[in-house]
């Protein structure tokens, strides 16, 4: 449209719709919880040991509100002893709902009962949909893991009395529902991240700034039991067979899990919490990682359909930038979003939104984010934002950018706009595309339009730190160029970086005609002037 999608082929245009069927992702399983049962349960001998299990081991009764700070005395999970049933009147945390504190000393617990919990469990987690009962409120949940878990004592003919049931089950909901000493930091909106490195050192980031918290685990088996509860609601499991797997909290929170024996001083969790409120270019001004006038030239960019990448660090803040950005979107185009979990919160009416998903237990049915892109290609979109680009799937982005889906973005780990470059570079090799570099970078210059820099400062503070045009090759060589940069000029007393954003004088963007186009040119014009003229103004 504007000149520069050259180098796009036709064959990359969206194909007609596939038949529906070819389309549309396989369906959630069912709960069925029925015929499944017969399956799980296995001889209890063969039980290995605890790491292995961790769920099974761990079934003994926890005391629900503990929170991990005070060891519960001498009171090993590994559920061996009969103990009395003290917890049951303990206050629980959320979302699991309290029940009514029981009368009269409670039931002695047999090795009998942890045996029958830990049959009963784990028929639970495989009947159940436990993705499903993520998103039911805790008492809806606790009422369908009843009626499973009743289900199940029937169908396996345990004998157990009323109370022993009531008992059981509070004890399931609490292994299922609870994140035990997690609950006080994910009720917690100011942290950004809680990493948990085995159950003695928790370490949250609140404001930027990394700090290590007072919370503690029970023992390494509880941390792993919860690092379990977490990834079953997404039906996966992590046991010494799987070490390593990524779920996400009802809530939208991302997780990712490694335990032992990958992870030597206990399981690792890492927690990046879902903020609901997500923050706006206004608030980024605010906080000043952007100025005024560079908010108002990524506001332009977004809207006026520039092909953007936005590129940093971990937890720079490229996430936040991309919902940012979309918020320019006219409301009438039809928009794909492509992520790994999905954390854009896109407010226009016409989105569809579309997640990856990891391989199962046996290693099948993966869809890979490249799966996806490809296969939005088809689905008339106008713009395809890809949450996190991180391999071969960039040659479908950069394909649909340059064949008329202008406006697409997708975000790059990476510390600058030209390492931006050679890492799109790089992931187009790790495709298996043996195209002549020329080539490569032709494609990348005709497809991408603005690269958007992201940072998170030793402080602890976000800053854009560039917004910067892809012009062509020059040779074999990306020539890029500069519009808006942060300078750093060194810190305050307490620490802070000081420094301001600029722009680099450039009046006339390359993007300036579809600025025009859109009837935007003046207010981007202004914008990139006042940002110059500040520059003076603050006396460089
Ligand atoms: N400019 C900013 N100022 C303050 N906090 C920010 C800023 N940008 C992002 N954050 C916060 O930092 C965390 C990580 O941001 P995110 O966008 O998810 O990073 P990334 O996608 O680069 O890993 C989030 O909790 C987010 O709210
Ligand atoms: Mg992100």
């Amino acid at each position: 449209m504007f000149g520069k999608r050259g180098t796009g082929s036709d064959e990359f245009r969206p194909a007609p719709p596939p038949p529906a069927r070819e389309a549309a992702p396989a369906p959630a399983p069912e709960p069925a919880p029925a015929p499944k049962l017969e399956q799980p349960v296995q001889p209890e001998p063969a039980r290995p040991p605890a790491a292995e299990q961790p769920v099974a081991a761990q079934a003994a009764p926890r005391p629900a509100g503990t929170f991990g700070n005070q060891p519960a005395a001498g009171q090993p999970s590994t559920a061996a002893a009969p103990r009395p049933a003290a917890p049951q009147s303990a206050p629980k945390p959320p979302p699991a709902k309290a029940p009514p504190p029981k009368s009269g000393p409670s039931p002695r617990r047999s090795e009998d009962y942890y045996d029958i919990k830990t049959l009963i469990f784990s028929a639970l987690i495989d009947a159940i949909d436990l993705s499903q009962l993520a998103k039911m409120d805790g008492e809806s949940a606790r009422d369908e893991i009843r009626d499973i878990v009743n289900e199940i004592i029937a169908l396996k003919n345990v004998v157990m009395s009323i109370s022993e049931q009531e008992a059981l089950l509070d004890d399931i909901c609490n292994d299922v529902l609870g994140y035990g000493p997690l609950e006080p930091l994910l009720a917690r909106d100011d942290i950004a991240d809680i990493m948990v490195n085995g159950p003695e050192t928790v370490y949250i980031e609140v404001n930027g700034k990394i700090e290590q918290t007072s919370v503690r685990f029970r023992d390494a088996s509880q941390l792993l039991n919860i690092c379990q509860r977490i990834v079953g609601q997404v039906g996966r499991r992590v046991d010494e067979s799987s070490p390593i797997c990524d779920a996400r909290l009802p809530d939208g929170s991302r997780v990712n899990v490694i335990a032992p024996p990958l992870a030597i001083d206990g399981a690792a969790l890492t927690i990046r919490k879902f903020k609901k409120d997500k923050l706006t270019l206004d608030q980024l001004v605010k906080f000043g990682s952007i100025s005024p006038e560079g908010a108002t030239i990524l506001e332009v960019i977004g809207r006026v359909r520039c092909n953007t990448i936005i590129s940093g660090g971990t937890g720079s803040g490229k996430t936040t930038l991309l919902n940012c950005l979309t918020r320019y979107i006219d409301s009438d185009e039809r928009i794909i979003t492509c992520e790994d979990s999905a954390e854009l919160q896109l407010q226009q009416p016409h989105v569809v939104r579309l997640e990856t998903r990891p391989p199962n237990l046996e290693g099948e049915g993966e869809i890979t984010m490249r799966d996806l892109v490809k296969n939005c290609l088809r689905m008339r979109p106008e713009r395809i934002i890809v949450g996190e680009v991180r391999g071969p799937e960039v040659f479908d982005l950069l394909q649909a950018m340059n064949t008329g889906h202008d406006g697409s973005m997708g975000t790059i780990h990476s510390n600058s706009p030209r390492e931006c470059l050679n890492r799109i570079e790089a992931m187009i090799a790790m495709g298996g595309f043996t195209l002549p570099q020329k080539t490569v970078r032709e494609i990348i210059c005709g497809s991408v339009d603005v690269i958007v820099q992201a940072a998170r400062l030793r402080d602890g503070s976000r800053r854009i730190t560039h917004i910067t045009e892809v012009l062509g090759t020059e040779g074999d060589v990306i020539i890029t160029q500069d519009l808006f940069v942060y300078d750093m000029d060194g810190e305050d007393a307490n620490g802070r970086i000081i420094g301001k954003h600029r722009s680099t004088g450039i009046a006339r963007p390359a993007f300036w005609d579809r600025a025009r186009y859109f009837g935007e040119e003046s207010r981007l014009a202004q914008a990139l002037d006042a940002a110059e003229v500040d520059q003076y103004a603050a006396g460089a």
